[in-house]
């Protein structure tokens, strides 16, 4: 069923668990991941990222698959525009029914960050909608593990005052889009940040991060773990594997198929894990 961003996440903070969060390209990666999370009886988060939309060259048909899945769905089902830094989609995000939106400033500025993200939150919370943003900016979505950048609590404390936002993206130690499942994790800046920011922290680029260190980063007090690549790893790796066992198939719905069931059953594990 839809459910409210800010009732997942907020659970989800209050009894100290993690929630997963995963992007949605197509509407396979949807009914992949809402299966995954029937089958691990967890909450879960589908998000529709602005690259994504630029991909379909617009939100429209993919946000209401999306929200449709999240609707139909037995699990408790979020919808969030990840990554947005146009001030038209996220009017559109919200427009639409999404629960959630994360507006990314994190290139801009602290007082510009600032600025722009305030009045996004001023719009979204008129419309009931809970507001996600960056500061400090996880870097890597150019493909390159960029790990030095990192979020000072004191800031983050006083961005989330000055800017009402309902959920924040830091920086400690992840990349966006890394293949390999070695970055390192700034667990004493997590405890840290956890301390003194006053709303749920959320981990991108969790990807690169192992099981073992997803599960410590949501103890040490990140709630809401965004995972898109790992993903995309399972679903490319079983359609590969299925059509070179069946180089004749057409049928898109075969191998793409394959690509769902390997999602589900990803999106199933990673959810077990995440949730601490
Ligand atoms: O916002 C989405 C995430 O941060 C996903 O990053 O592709 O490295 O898992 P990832
Ligand atoms: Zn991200």
């Amino acid at each position: 069923m839809l459910t409210p961003t800010a009732e997942i996440v907020g659970a989800a903070r209050a009894a100290g668990r993690g929630v997963g969060a995963f992007n949605v390209i197509q509407i396979e990666h949807a009914e992949a991941i809402v299966a995954g999370a029937e089958r691990a009886g967890l909450p879960v988060v589908l998000q529709i990222s602005e690259n994504a939309v630029r991909y379909h060259g617009s939100l429209e048909p993919l946000g209401h698959a999306t929200l449709a899945v999240a609707r139909a769905s037995s699990a408790h089902v979020a919808v969030h525009l990840d990554h947005a830094t146009d001030v038209l989609l996220v009017r559109q995000a919200v427009t639409l029914g999404f629960g959630s939106v994360m507006y990314d400033a994190s290139v801009l500025s602290y007082e510009d960050n600032v600025k722009a993200t305030a009045a996004v939150v001023r719009d979204c919370h008129d419309h009931g909608v809970y507001v996600e943003a960056e500061l400090g900016e996880v870097g890597g979505k150019d493909g390159v593990h960029a790990p030095g950048a990192r979020t000072d609590p004191a800031e983050a404390a006083e961005y989330v005052g000055a800017t009402g936002v309902d959920a924040l993206a830091v920086a400690v130690g992840t990349s966006h889009a890394m293949l390999t499942r070695d970055a390192t994790v700034d667990f004493g800046l997590v405890e840290r940040l956890a301390a003194t920011v006053p709303v749920p922290l959320v981990l991108h680029g969790s990807s690169g991060v192992s099981d073992d260190d997803l599960r410590r980063a949501v103890t040490s007090g990140m709630t809401k773990v965004n995972i898109a690549t790992q993903l995309n790893k399972s679903f490319t790796a079983a359609v590969r594997s299925y059509l070179d066992a069946n180089p004749s198939v057409v049928d898109t719905r075969k191998y793409l198929g394959a690509g769902r069931d390997a999602v589900a059953d990803e999106v199933a594990r990673l959810l077990t894990i995440v949730v601490g």
